[in-house]
């Protein structure tokens, strides 16, 4: 079964329109104006392929596709819109755009799965400046929690206040709620966002595990002192700790297998060259495909801290923020890919993702499968990412081929 390729190039052609010309690249930041109309646009595409569409309180835009069997669970396909500031045109749109031409070709092709379909645009899940990630797809898994709500940026703004900002209620965030009843199982297309599928030369990547994430906040204490007269050996000079912080989280990620690790900020309280700074400001992140490396990379990270802080004369308090743990996908569902994938000539790796992924959640409620593609160069996040048509064309074969395979496996639950 063919998809229209077309409708997937005029689509990310249109929502490459639909972006703030204020930030560079193609950025739709979660919630933004620009966000609320390109789910708007989303919602009337699911339409006009024949979904009956709904927005939930946090903004996830739902669109179901009865099936002919009203006592089995929903097969749930889709991922995001959102981009982060300075994206780029593919993370996460080929996989919305993707599960509306399922639904497209399975209408142009006459067919009704046994199964109903749901087709998600998930809110927000490049996460916001109060340091969420995931959200739409959090609250559908029941795990979106007050003190996701009351997370605040750097100005006192909540997510709660943000989601309302955007015309959503999150009062009303637990009605978003699905049951683990109602889902038969999660597929997700995706681009790969890093090397791997290039350097192999193959289109399709069935994906494992989606890493997990712990996020830290460092403050560092020094002392302000006066840059022209305090001796080197005697300083308290907080910039200089974050420094070495920046290249300890670098040097520990390094060491690590598969881990990976980021610094997103550094401030401090004397913007001057003449005065030394008394506090400093790092926020970073780890990841790891292993949950215990994650607390593993914490502990060394707090010991690196100790001896930095004695190096400087500073003294450091380093906060976790909530951890998200590795998400395993699901063996079954993975087959079932891999088999969809042979069955239309294209050959399958395996791999794990480094970036996370609405599956993390989704996998809470039911069985979750991923299909990636190549991103050119490896690259995303940015303006220049890029994954050719062709390669669009066939992760969107491989999805409507798994969701057929998926819907003639009686009742996965
Ligand atoms: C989102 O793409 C992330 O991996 O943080
Ligand atoms: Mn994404
Ligand atoms: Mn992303």
């Amino acid at each position: 079964m063919d998809p229209e390729i077309d409708f997937i190039q005029q689509g990310l052609s249109h929502l490459a329109t639909v972006v703030d010309p204020d930030l560079p690249g193609w950025s739709r930041v979660g919630y933004s104006e620009y966000d609320v109309a390109g789910r708007a646009w989303v919602a009337t595409q699911m339409r006009e392929a024949g979904l009956r569409t709904h927005v939930d309180a946090v903004g996830n835009v739902i669109g179901v596709l009865e099936g002919a069997d009203s006592a089995v669970p929903a097969i749930v396909i889709g991922s995001h819109t959102d981009t982060v500031p300075g994206g780029g045109r593919f993370d996460g749109i080929i996989g919305v755009l993707g599960a509306i031409e399922v639904v497209r070709t399975l209408q142009r092709a006459g067919i009704r799965l046994h199964h109903q379909l749901r087709v998600v645009d998930f809110a927000n899940e490049e996460g916001n400046a109060q340091g969420v990630k995931l959200v739409g797809s959090r609250a559908i898994a029941g795990a979106l929690t007050p003190e996701h709500l009351s997370a605040a940026d750097d100005t006192g703004f909540t997510l709660a206040e943000l989601l309302s900002s955007a015309g959503h209620a999150p009062e009303r965030a637990s009605s978003c709620r699905w049951d683990t009843k109602e889902v038969a199982a999660y597929l997700e297309l995706h681009i790969e966002q890093g090397p791997v599928l290039e350097q192999e030369g193959v289109g399709i990547g069935v994906v494992t595990r989606v890493c997990g994430i712990s996020t830290f906040v460092l403050d560092v204490h020094g002392r302000r002192d006066h840059a022209g007269t305090t001796p080197m050996e005697t300083r308290q000079d907080a910039m200089c700790c974050a420094a070495d912080a920046v290249l300890a989280v670098q040097r520990i990620a390094a060491a690590g297998r598969d881990t990976v690790g980021t610094v997103g900020t550094v401030t401090t309280s004397s913007p001057l060259t003449n005065v030394i700074s008394e506090q400093a400001r790092v926020t970073g992140e780890f990841r790891s495909p292993e949950g215990t490396v994650l607390d593993a990379l914490q502990d060394q990270l707090a010991q690196e801290m100790h001896r930095i802080d004695g190096r400087h004369r500073t003294s450091s308090s380093l906060r976790w923020g909530h951890t998200d743990l590795p998400a395993i996908m699901d063996g079954d569902l993975s087959g079932i890919i891999a088999d969809a994938a042979a069955q239309i000539g294209h050959d399958a790796v395996r791999l794990y993702s480094g970036a996370t992924h609405d599956s993390v959640e989704m996998a809470r409620l039911a069985p979750a499968g991923m299909i990636f593609v190549p991103s050119a160069g490896g690259r995303s996040h940015c303006p220049e990412e890029w994954t050719d048509i062709a390669h669009i064309e066939e992760g969107v074969r491989v999805l409507t081929q798994s969701v057929l395979n998926v819907d003639a496996v009686p009742t996965r639950r």
